[in-house]
């Protein structure tokens, strides 16, 4: 069971299957998809991408947290996650999904910088990385805002992806 993580805005909750519709209308979104490789364009490859996601294993601490707000705690708005990159390891990626309506008011960023907490403090990791297409401002600019250092760029699926890396000592974190 992944701990809950809250921020002055934000409630963050381990993912599960009720979050399975909500999931899946998001990624339907094709401006939400645009930068991300997956199966959104056949819906039973899609459905079944995002159930094993939910409901595979995963090391402790590690996982998604579907993001709601206090001010409307009913509503889904997107998730966080820390996993091992590429399903495997040993490096452990962060990332950050939210729908439409909810970007533009710092809510990644406030997300990730509680997973950041988590992954460094709790999970004791000793860096995350990200691989952000290098078109995708928003998302850059959300490892940048973290303290992410970009460390490489690598093309997969004909998109360039630019790596971002935190690293937990270069914080100060004890
Ligand atoms: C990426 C995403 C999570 C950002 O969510 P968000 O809550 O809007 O992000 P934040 O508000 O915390 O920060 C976004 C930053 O990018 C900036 N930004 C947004 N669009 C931008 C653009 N087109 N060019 C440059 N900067 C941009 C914002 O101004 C903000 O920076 P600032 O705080 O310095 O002003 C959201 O756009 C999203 O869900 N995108 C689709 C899914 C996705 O691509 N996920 C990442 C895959 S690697």
């Amino acid at each position: 069971m992944l701990p809950a993580l809250d921020t002055p805005r934000l409630l963050l909750r381990e993912r599960t299957l009720a979050d399975l519709q909500s999931c899946l209308e998001m990624d339907r979104d094709a401006a939400v998809t645009r930068y991300v490789a997956g199966p959104w364009h056949d819906p039973v490859a899609h459905r079944q991408f995002v159930e094993y996601r939910i409901t595979r294993p995963y090391p402790p601490g590690l996982g998604y947290w579907t993001i709601r707000e206090r001010a409307e705690p009913d509503c889904f708005i997107g998730w966080v996650l820390l996993i091992p990159d590429h399903g495997t390891g040993p490096d452990v990626e962060i990332g950050w999904r939210l729908v439409r309506s909810a970007w533009g008011r710092g809510i990644a960023s406030e997300a990730a910088r509680a997973l950041v907490t988590h992954a460094f403090d709790t999970v004791r990791l000793p860096r995350v990385i990200a691989d952000i297409a290098a078109e995708n401002h928003a998302s850059l600019r959300v490892a940048q805002k973290l303290g992410m250092k970009w460390v490489g760029s690598d093309t997969s699926d004909g998109m360039r992806y630019e790596r971002y890396r935190l690293v937990r000592d270069d914080l100060g974190a004890d």
